[in-house]
């Protein structure tokens, strides 16, 4: 197949071209770099043996996308590009709604006119909110967002629902990640945040390499067996994967499906602080500090319906992530 793949230099969105690469697709990349560096697609062909197409554009760039359609018959889409970083929304809500809901409007009129009907898109475990019980389950109430990039999510969901509703053939997969953690095992490919990491996991690294001094954990008195929040991390390799089966199941179910990508079980901050020493023998000072404004204690996923449909389990451990991480953390020019 012909997978044109927005974001496609970014975090999970280069792990799953490597993936795609692999399984014989064409891969065509547009991405405008603004969260990535120009030698990942190279990187990319390094690991897979085989080179991306890349386009260095913006997705709200009609001609620039009617150019790639237009040079390729593209099969399908699998749409990451987009802001994410959930701090900057609420500064900055207008920057969000713009790239995030203007990149999927263009495509998906781009996708019409050169009648490509299949989409996978990249949802959030933040979909469910605040009010829903864990684990979370794809057929609960996912209608209040937080924060403006989560907004941004069920905006999208909600605007591929709708085509859906409108054209018969039109087939989306509304894939809601919960914690993607780890890199490629090679160390060529990773998450690597500008400035000082929001995200747990690059912050980890960063204090095992001496950049930052200690690890804070947001909040050590929560209902919590260990007093610390559980997250469902996943390593990012299995999350690419979890995108092929994707592909391959819209292609022939029309409609919107909603799909968990998680491992469904929750892991504290401190089960990842003291795996993470154990995966690496590297020590990782820390203070437990105040909570943090909007953190939920639990997030996990109900991951039955990705097997069900998808035939799609996550595999790896939390020492692979760690070590994963780590090994792209500590490599001398990823950051
Ligand atoms: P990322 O920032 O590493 O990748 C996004 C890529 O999109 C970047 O390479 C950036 O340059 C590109 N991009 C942004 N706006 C663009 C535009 N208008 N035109 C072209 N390219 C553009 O992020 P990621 O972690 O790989 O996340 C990918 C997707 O998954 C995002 O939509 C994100 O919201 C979603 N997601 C991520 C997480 C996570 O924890 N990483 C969790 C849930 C959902
Ligand atoms: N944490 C710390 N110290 C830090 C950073 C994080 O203790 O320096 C804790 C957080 O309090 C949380 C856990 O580590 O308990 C994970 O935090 P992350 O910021 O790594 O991830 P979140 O679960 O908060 O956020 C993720 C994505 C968001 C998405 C959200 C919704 O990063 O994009 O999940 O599920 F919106």
């Amino acid at each position: 197949m012909n997978v044109l793949v927005t974001g496609g230099a970014g975090y999970i969105g280069s792990h799953t071209c490597v993936e795609l690469l692999q399984a014989g697709h064409r891969v065509i990349i547009a991405d405008n770099l603004s969260n990535a560096s120009a030698d990942v697609p190279e990187r990319i062909a390094v690991i897979a043996g085989a080179a991306p197409v890349f386009y260095q554009v913006d997705v709200r760039d009609k001609d620039a996308l009617r150019e790639i359609f237009r040079a390729y018959a593209i099969d399908s889409v699998i749409h990451f590009a987009g802001f994410k970083a959930v701090g900057e929304s609420c500064r900055e809500p207008l920057k969000y709604y713009r790239n995030n809901i203007d990149s999927t409007l263009t495509l998906l009129e781009v996708m019409g006119e050169f009648g490509c009907k299949t989409i996978v898109f990249s949802s959030s475990a933040t979909v469910y909110g605040p009010n829903n019980p864990v684990p979370y389950r794809e057929d609960m109430p996912a209608n209040v967002a937080t924060n403006p990039y989560g907004w941004t999510k069920l905006m999208i969901e909600q605007i591929l629902r709708d085509q859906a509703s409108a054209d018969p053939e039109f087939r989306a997969v509304l894939l809601r990640y919960f914690n993607p953690i780890g890199a490629h095992p090679t160390g060529l490919l990773g998450d690597d945040p500008n400035g000082i990491p929001n995200n747990l996991m690059p912050y980890v690294a960063r204090v095992a390499a001496g950049i930052l001094p200690k690890l804070t954990v947001f909040g050590g008195d929560y209902d919590t067996p260990d007093g610390t929040c559980l997250r469902d991390y996943l390593h990012v390799v299995d999350l690419a994967k979890g995108h092929l089966a994707a592909i391959d199941y819209a292609a022939s179910h029309p409609g919107a499906e909603a799909i968990n990508l998680g491992t469904g079980s929750g892991v504290s901050v401190l089960e990842l602080v003291h795996a993470f020493t154990r995966a690496t023998g590297r020590e990782v000072p820390y203070v437990i500090g105040p909570r943090r404004d909007g953190d939920l204690p639990m997030v996990w996923a109900d991951a039955g319906k990705a097997k069900a449909l998808l035939g799609w389990t996550a595999e790896k451990t939390l020492e692979e992530m760690c070590r994963d991480s780590w090994s792209f953390a500590s490599k001398a020019g990823n950051r």
